[in-house]
């Protein structure tokens, strides 16, 4: 039986099917300031996003496996539109300010963004981020655990609860993950490797426009990416501010968050080096 096929004979109302009841008990504010609940159901916003958006990556990434660039192509496109919609999600943060946030901010501690394992999953799927592992050299690491070490709890926390999870998704990914897959498509239809490959493709994109509609989602996508990292930095400079020793969890290596956010966006920002050396 197919997938379509399995709906039942009898009716459903709208909060059954959506769950709705469930989905608005899950909103726990830990103190009764009024913008805490803001905090809560944005990020849960956010993380319901990237949930769609790793369903849609694995999807694209199982397409070109197969060889079936044209679906590929439609559900990157629609990775880098769900990346752009919840993005908006910031807008609302965005008026907060910063007494706002200090009045829960304590009350979270040390819970923080950089331990949205999803995050990472698509950052592992797009090809931009390693799980560290005991046989792993130190660069082969995810690069924040050197920050997060010394702040203790927020990494440590995040690695018991996340590390054999986020270690079998790499391990699978690390053949096919999206950057990886691209190239070999590119790869194969130029005859070319590396960054000569997305060279030859830049200068014959009429003779092989399907890689080329591949290259400019995946491109979009990463522009998508940056879009997130770089509004994300704008609100926490908002509302924590820019000061040093004004991060939450990281002031030992990079003196404010703010920096080491800058720094994030920096390092992570190219998911396909070959492609913006070649084309
Ligand atoms: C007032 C709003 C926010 C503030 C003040 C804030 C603050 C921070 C800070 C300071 C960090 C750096 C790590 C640390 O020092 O703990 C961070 C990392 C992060 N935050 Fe936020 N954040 C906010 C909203 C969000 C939202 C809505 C999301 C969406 C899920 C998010 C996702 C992340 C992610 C994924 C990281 C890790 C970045 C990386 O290491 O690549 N944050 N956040």
């Amino acid at each position: 039986m197919s997938n379509t096929e399995t709906a039942p004979t009898s009716g459903v109302t709208y909060w059954d099917y959506i769950q709705l009841d469930q989905l608005l008990s899950l909103q726990s504010p830990r103190t009764t300031a009024h913008d805490e609940p803001l905090f809560i159901m944005v990020h849960q916003t956010f993380e319901l996003w990237f949930r769609l958006a790793i369903y849609e990556l694995r999807g694209a990434i199982a397409a070109l496996e197969s060889g079936n660039i044209q679906q590929g192509i439609v559900l990157l496109k629609r990775v880098g539109v769900i990346l752009r919609t919840a993005h908006a999600g910031f807008d609302p943060l965005m008026t907060m300010t910063q007494n706002g946030y200090a009045e829960f901010r304590d009350a979270l501690r040390p819970a923080s963004g950089f331990q949205s394992s999803q995050f990472r999953v698509m950052e592992i799927l797009l090809g931009i981020r390693q799980v560290p592992s005991a046989d792993d050299s130190a660069k082969e690491q995810f690069h924040w655990e050197v920050v997060a070490a010394q702040a203790g709890e927020t990494f440590v926390n995040f690695m018991a609860r996340y590390q054999q999870e986020l270690q079998a998704i790499y391990d699978q990914a690390r053949s096919n993950n999206l950057r990886t897959l691209m190239l070999r498509l590119t790869e194969e239809g130029t005859s070319k490797t590396g960054v000569d490959a997305y060279r030859y493709l830049g200068s014959h994109r009429s003779e092989l426009p399907e890689l080329a509609a591949l290259a400019d989602a995946g491109r979009d996508l990463q522009t998508a990416l940056l879009d997130f990292r770089l509004s994300h930095h704008k609100v926490t400079v908002f509302t924590i501010g820019d000061a040093a020793g004004t991060s939450d969890a990281h002031t030992p290596v990079h003196s404010s968050c703010a920096g080491y956010l800058l720094n994030v966006i920096k390092e992570q920002s190219t998911i396909f080096p070959e492609l913006e050396a070649g084309m």
